[in-house]
């Protein structure tokens, strides 16, 4: 039997990444986990992050998986750093791949991030885009409340607007011409990130880098597959109806075969 990519995110946000893999590779089958017992992770503390994904990671490797993708960028900038190197098996997070992304499109050396609050409090992506290019500033602006819009469905109501205005008014003044979508639930907000900001600024999805990296790592090691019937399993830490619901918005397409199941 051949070997899944695994995929793991706080909830179900990482299923943008999901949908990218797949635009990607769509002869790979994929494990995914979601953490929906324990999501939101962007307000939660370093030790507590790092905690739950060495148990999302244990879980995905009893699935035998070939290669992990952290399709959360918090835990990418927080728990991967301190981690990674623990396991044998590839692991891959989202922050590097949108930083070189971002570094590459920027002509005048501005680049915004947006993020949880525990992603742009780690600085990760602003370490990763000054080890790249000294020269480039980086405007770091924490959007808590994108999140829970973006679950609620609301994309292209007034009140996003003016929430998006007020956060995003510092990378306005600033000059950014690039912005890294920074969070699983951003590129769902594309549009109205693009009316606030102009259309002269370049948006970096994180997910379609990622999936990029994933290809990349495994035709670099031999591990690409080309089944024809692809297997998906989707896994959470709390009821699927939850997941389920929202799974369409995020991955394109309705899931059924969401299973509930206890890390401990
Ligand atoms: N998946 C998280 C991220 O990309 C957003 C949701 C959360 O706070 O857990 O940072």
């Amino acid at each position: 039997m051949s070997k899944a990519i695994g995929v793991f995110d706080s909830g179900v946000g990482g299923l943008t990444v999901v949908r990218e893999l797949i635009r990607q590779l769509p002869n790979e089958d994929i494990v995914y986990f979601g953490d929906t017992a324990r999501v939101p992770y962007g307000i939660k503390s370093k030790d507590t992050i790092i905690r739950f994904s060495i148990e999302n990671i244990l879980f995905l490797l009893k699935q035998e998986v070939k290669l992990i993708c952290v399709a959360c960028n918090t835990v990418s900038s927080i728990a991967l750093p301190v981690i990674s190197s623990h396991f044998r098996v590839p692991i891959v997070g989202v922050i590097s791949p949108g930083a070189r992304e971002a570094v590459y499109a920027t002509k005048n050396k501005r680049i915004g991030v947006i993020g949880t609050k525990a992603t742009i409090a780690s600085r990760a992506y602003e370490s990763e885009i000054t080890a790249l290019d000294a020269n480039i500033k980086v405007i770091s602006c924490a959007c808590a409340l994108f999140v829970p819009f973006v679950e609620e469905g609301w994309i292209n109501e007034r009140a996003v607007f003016d929430v998006a205005k007020r956060y995003l008014e510092p990378l306005k003044k600033s000059g950014v011409d690039t912005i890294i979508l920074g969070c699983t639930h951003y590129p769902l907000l594309k549009g109205v990130i693009k009316k606030v900001m102009g259309g002269g600024v370049t948006l970096i999805d994180s997910a379609k880098q990622v999936a990029c990296e994933v290809k990349q790592i495994l035709s670099r090691d031999g591990l690409l597959e080309s089944n024809p019937r692809p297997l998906k399993a989707f896994y959470v830490s709390d009821g699927p109806a939850w997941f389920s619901g929202l799974a369409k918005r995020f991955l394109g397409h309705s899931i059924k075969n969401v299973t509930k199941v206890s890390l401990t």
